[in-house]
Formats: structure tokens, sequence, C-alpha cells
């Protein structure tokens, strides 16, 4: 990590509260999902209607700040305001978007990414005049941190539930012990919920990211399940192992320089009726198609995050976030893959079954 950029900004003096205070910067405050200002600030919201005053005491903050905050909040539609009462409060589904990191959606998660992912802004504004890559590892803290805040919800609300059961046999290969590699795992969200699912498998998580694979360890470790899920730091295009029933890519197939390369080596780690899943993000094949909402998270992500990455590394490849069935169905198969479908989709993620 670039620790250059994380040092700047204006100190606060001593009598900021101390939730407020500047924490060290360190890598795993992700560990703490959940537990930055806002969120603290949203979760006490649910507790019931407040004035600023309310919900500073509740939360040990200063109460001018909180107004300010709230009526930003309010005025973005993030929290309801009462003006016969004075009171801020969450609807439900403001409550659940916005307060339960362990639920199906944690929006505070696309805060922390999108606001690590601006720290790059200088860069990238050069990477466009020079056409410079950018890798993953080169990123703010708070990228590999808010993207597992992002997306884990997701994984926790489809993966076991929906997303093995539509692969073909994947259920059953899971439940009676089956070896599994993770690859492009990130902070292990994916790894570590199917560690806890699935405990008569094996799972082998990695990433080249060597940072981001010792917080995977730590979480796996803090789950419980480090004795079924390791990790290591290697490529796509070289991970170890060979003979899996199950190799899984979230989210990061997109992300590589050399995607046909790391399908290629997919093909090779697999046993023959083993089954490749890989989860991207929603799109359609054409641009048109993503012109809509969640074509302008990802692809703003994907300008800042995604391309530059793949521009990092060799291979000449930048599928980015916004690639489409037809492009992944063609890395796939080029690879040699026989058998290739879309197994699952949410509104966020298409999920593709690949087989010899
Ligand atoms: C958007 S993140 C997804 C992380 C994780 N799979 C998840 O869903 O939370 C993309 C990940 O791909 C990894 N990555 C990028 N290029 C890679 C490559 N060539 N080989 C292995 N991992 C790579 C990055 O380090 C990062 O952890």
């Amino acid at each position: 990590m670039n620790g250059a950029r994380h040092g700047s900004g204006h100190r606060p003096a001593q009598r900021v509260p101390r939730p407020f205070r500047r924490r060290p910067r360190r890598h795993d405050r992700g560990g703490r999902r959940g537990r930055r200002p806002p969120a603290r600030l949203y979760r006490a919201l649910a507790d019931g209607p407040a004035t600023p005053e309310e919900l500073a005491s509740r939360t040990s903050t200063l109460p001018r700040y909180v107004a300010e905050w709230l009526r930003g909040q309010a005025a973005g539609g993030y929290v309801e305001y009462d003006a016969a009462t004075g009171a801020f409060s969450l609807t439900d589904e403001q409550a659940f978007a916005l307060t339960d990191p362990e639920g199906p959606l944690y929006v505070p998660g696309a805060f922390v990414l999108a606001l690590g992912t601006l720290r790059a802004e200088s860069q990238i504004t050069d990477a466009f005049r020079t056409g410079a890559g950018m890798g993953w590892h080169e990123q703010h803290d708070d990228v590999p941190v808010g993207c597992e805040m992002f997306f884990r919800p997701g994984y926790l609300a489809n993966l076991v539930p929906s997303w093995i059961p539509a692969l073909d046999g994947a259920a059953a290969k899971l439940n009676a012990g089956a070896a599994v590699a993770d690859v492009g795992c990130g902070l292990g969200a994916s790894t570590v919920l199917l560690a806890q699912a699935y405990p008569r498998s094996r799972f082998v998580g990695s990433d080249y990211h060597g940072t981001s694979v010792e917080l995977a360890r730590k979480r796996a470790a803090e789950a419980g399940v480090e004795d079924r899920a390791t990790f290591e730091v290697a490529s796509a295009q070289d991970f170890p192992g060979s003979g899996y029933d199950l190799v899984t890519t979230f989210d990061c197939l997109h992300d590589m320089g050399d995607p046909a390369a790391a399908a290629r080596h997919v093909r090779e780690a697999l046993a023959p009726d083993g089954t490749w899943m890989i989860v991207e993000p929603y799109a359609g094949d054409a641009v048109a198609d993503n012109l809509n909402p969640v074509g302008r998270v990802f692809y703003n992500f994907s300008t800042y995050l995604c391309v530059p990455n793949a521009l990092s590394q060799p291979g000449g490849s930048a599928l980015g976030a916004q690639a489409g069935e037809a492009a992944i169905r063609e890395v796939v198969t080029a690879a040699g893959f026989t058998r290739f479908r879309r197994a699952a989709e949410t509104p966020f993620n298409l999920v593709f079954e690949a087989r010899p």
C-alpha cells in the first residue's frame, strides 16, 4: 500500500470527541466492519427518531456536527426529517440499506470504497494522459477493505442460499467434501462464507495482493475456519494446486490483464468434472444496456480500479467491470471450456458456470 498518500489533512483539536478522532491508519480497519462514525450514526438512528441532540447523546458526538450531518443526509434522501418535531428518522428501507453490515445490503461499504477509490484521483488523471496502469496493491488501504464491505453482504445473501445450488452438482460435492480454489479472493469474504457453510470441504484462497491475503487469513481465523480455509499469495495465472472440484472467481476476472491465461490455468487446475464459478458484476453486452444506476456505479469504479489494475499487468486486456456475458463467454471458451451458461443473477451480479 502506498502509505505516502495516507497522512494528509487538517488534524482536529483535542475537543473533538473520541469517536471522531482519526484512528491510526491501519489496513485492517475493516475488521471493525460498520464501526466508523457515519455507520454508528445510522445505526443509532435506527433505534428510533431523534433530534440532533438526542442522536449526539446516543453516540457520544457533538450535536452541532450531528445536526449538519443529519440535514445533509435528509437532503440526500438517506434519512427522513419531521419539521414539526425537528426529529430525524430512518424508514425501514433506509435502515435496511444503511445499518446492518451483516445484512444483504450495506451501502456504507460503498461509501468507504468510493472514498478510498478517489484517493487515486491524481494518479488516474495522469494515467488518462500516459496510459499507465495502477495495480490494486497501489490503491489506498480503504479500497480492499471497502470492497469487502460492499461485496460481502451480497455474497452473504446469495452465495450459499442460491448461487451454489444453481451450479450443477456443486452443492452435493461441497457437502461431501470438495477441494476448492477461490482465486482473486481479496480479503476472503467468499472463501470464509463457503468454509463456514461446507465444513467438510477444503478451501485455498489466493490473490496477487499480499496485504489482502494477510487480512483474509485474519478473517478466516476470526471466523474459526482457518483449519479448512488457507490463503496464498499467487496470481490467477499460477495459483497452486490441481484437481479442484470447484474454482471460484468473485468479481476479479475482469480486473486481470490476462484473463485468457487465468482461464487456461483454471482449466488446468480443475478436476475433469470440476466447475468454475465466475461471479461478475451485472452487465449487458452493449454499452447502451448499462446506462442505468448499476452501470453508473460499476463503470465509475471500473475507471478508477478495474481498468487501471488490468493495464498494470501483462496481457494487454482490460475487460472492465461492465464486460457482459458475451465477453466473459469468449474468454472462457477460448481457454477450452466446452460448457458455459449463466447459472444465476441478481441486480448486481452475473453468475456463470463453466465446465471443462
Ligand atoms: C474487486 S476485488 C474482488 C476481491 C474478492 N474476490 C471479493 O469479491 O471481495 C478484485 C481482486 O482481484 C485481485 N486481482 C487482480 N488481478 C489479479 C490477478 N492477476 N491475479 C490474482 N488476483 C488478482 C485484486 O488483488 C483484488 O483482490
